[in-house]
């Protein structure tokens, strides 16, 4: 169970664990035997503890039968809220390896900062115990208490940051549920759950009214499921009524692949690449998880959302390699592999949005293409735009959020690769080359208008292998961070 964080303006007695902070050499309390300690221990040129960013140094006392942990942590002189939330996460995961269940933390910072440090201890203190039957005992929360003479703004500054990290658990609760339980209606009955009472007004599309729309392509990635696909649509209108004017009168949209699970249907996956194919909804995941957090923060602006959600799976009736799709956008579809299956459901849902909300900008969130994956490595995701400004801002953005991105290319020669013999496109390129930006292309045939555009490939970042300072393995949430920080920040 996550962290619990609180703010407090004096300290309970006797804590079992101490965190502080130094800082160019200087501690962030004032009790003189810790400030001798950590400053005798820098001196100290085989300690291995500089008090550098990040640098974590811990050593116990016993008094009184009692025993106390004293932590502390190097931050710099004018650290980054992303270094100070890494610097929480590193926190998190040392004083769980000191099986703790309580820690207080006096150091002498503003409450941004303070409020990042505990943001990225929260961040980090994610588990997914669901399913475990037997030792529950990883999960029982740590609780941090942290001394501040501003509690109203620490609370305050907490709060916004809080709203945005639920976003990304909710996001990873989705990830990491098994395909079993998460289908594109069990989906629906969760995220329905989650935005209640919310300004969130959801639509839901199940497969007699996408058949109805004309949504061939997403359709037919669903075909061969017990489970048939949804398009889901949000709504959000924070907008103030006075500042209601022209320029705002559009929204900004978020799209986000939800494969509940990917065989690769008749284009079978090999046996080892199938297993983690839960994952394949992270981006219909970090729409969920952005939504709710830009709701919590009562964001003042206008967003819409769609998900398309859809089982690939094999059955007598599941689509063939050869068929022709036509898609909601009336343009026709060559398949020439069933496992290429993403940008078909991502086609329908971005023709959907522009038909009906004509967004001043899109970016779609998926895990499209291994080559991606084997383009930028798993710290990092693919960034393919229409407009230089949409690709320079999310890879400005990552230096703010964590959630890395790099540009890839689309240009005339990859589009030229998807053009079909039979219909208006092929869903997999002539060439095995480039499959990441031949994907991309792909789904710029939908885009109408030259509309600002960005898509977002986070194959290799959705799901993680192993733990860093803000994610631990299995399901990261990417994308909700820079989903949100896109929102907030555009302009
Ligand atoms: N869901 C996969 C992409 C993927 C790969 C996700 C590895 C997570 C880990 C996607 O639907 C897919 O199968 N892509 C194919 C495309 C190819 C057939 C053009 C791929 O990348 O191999
Ligand atoms: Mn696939
Ligand atoms: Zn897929």
């Amino acid at each position: 169970m996550a962290a619990i964080i609180q703010f407090m303006k004096t300290l309970p007695k006797n804590s079992d664990c101490i965190i502080t902070t130094v800082t160019g050499g200087q501690l962030g309390l004032e009790e003189p035997f810790i400030v001798k300690k950590i400053k005798s221990i820098i001196a100290d040129k085989e300690s291995g503890f500089d008090g550098k960013q990040g640098e974590i140094y811990g050593f116990s006392t016993i008094t009184n039968n009692q025993l106390t942990w004293y932590v502390v942590i190097g931050i710099d002189k004018k650290p980054s809220v992303l270094d100070l939330e890494r610097a929480g996460g590193k926190l998190f995961a040392h004083i769980k390896s000191l099986k703790v269940k309580s820690a207080v933390m006096d150091a002498n910072m503003d409450t941004p900062d303070l409020a990042a440090i505990a943001n990225g201890f929260y961040l980090r203190s994610y588990d997914f115990t669901k399913y475990k039957t037997k030792d529950k005992s990883q999960s029982s929360p740590i609780t941090l208490t942290i001394k501040t003479d501003k509690k109203a703004n620490a609370d305050k500054d907490f709060a916004t940051m809080k709203s945005i990290s639920d976003g990304v658990f909710i996001a990873r609760d989705f990830v990491n549920e098994p395909p079993n339980v998460l289908y594109p209606q069990s989906y629906v009955d969760a995220i329905k759950k989650i935005f209640k009472g919310t300004k969130v007004k959801l639509t839901v599309f199940d497969e007699k009214k996408l058949a109805k729309m004309g949504a061939g392509a997403l359709l037919a990635v669903g075909k061969g499921s017990q489970h048939q696909p949804r398009l889901v649509i949000f709504e959000y209108d924070g907008r103030k009524a006075k500042t209601k004017s022209k320029d705002i009168s559009k929204p900004l949209a978020l799209i986000g692949k939800g494969v509940t699970f990917d065989t690769g249907g008749y284009s079978l996956k090999p046996r080892d690449a199938m297993a983690t194919m839960k994952m394949d909804m992270g981006g219909s995941a970090a729409v969920v998880g952005a939504l709710k957090a830009l709701n919590d923060n009562a964001h003042d602006g206008y967003v819409v959302g769609a998900i398309a959600l859809a089982e690939n799976m094999i059955a007598g009736n599941a689509y063939r390699v050869d068929d022709v799709l036509t898609s909601l956008s009336g343009q026709t579809i060559e398949v020439c592999n069933t496992d290429a299956e993403g940008r078909l459901c991502l086609a329908d849902a971005l023709t959907y949005v522009q038909d009906t909300f004509d967004p001043v900008a899109i970016i779609d969130a998926a895990t499209l293409t291994g080559a991606c994956m084997a383009a930028l490595g798993l710290e990092m995701a693919g960034v393919f735009a229409n407009n230089k400004k949409m690709e320079t801002f999310f890879w400005e953005s990552g230096k703010r959020t964590g959630d890395d991105f790099w540009p890839l290319p689309i240009n005339k020669d990859f589009d030229k690769l998807i053009d079909s013999d039979i219909a208006d496109m092929r869903n997999l390129a002539t060439s095995p080359y480039g499959a990441a930006s031949t994907a991309a292309v792909f789904l710029q045939r939908f885009i109408t208008n030259d509309r600002p555009w960005a898509h977002l490939d986070i194959v290799g970042t959705a799901w993680r292998k192993g733990d860093n300072d803000l994610n631990t393995k299995g399901a990261s949430g990417f994308g909700v961070r820079a989903m949100v920080d896109w929102v907030v920040n555009y302009k």
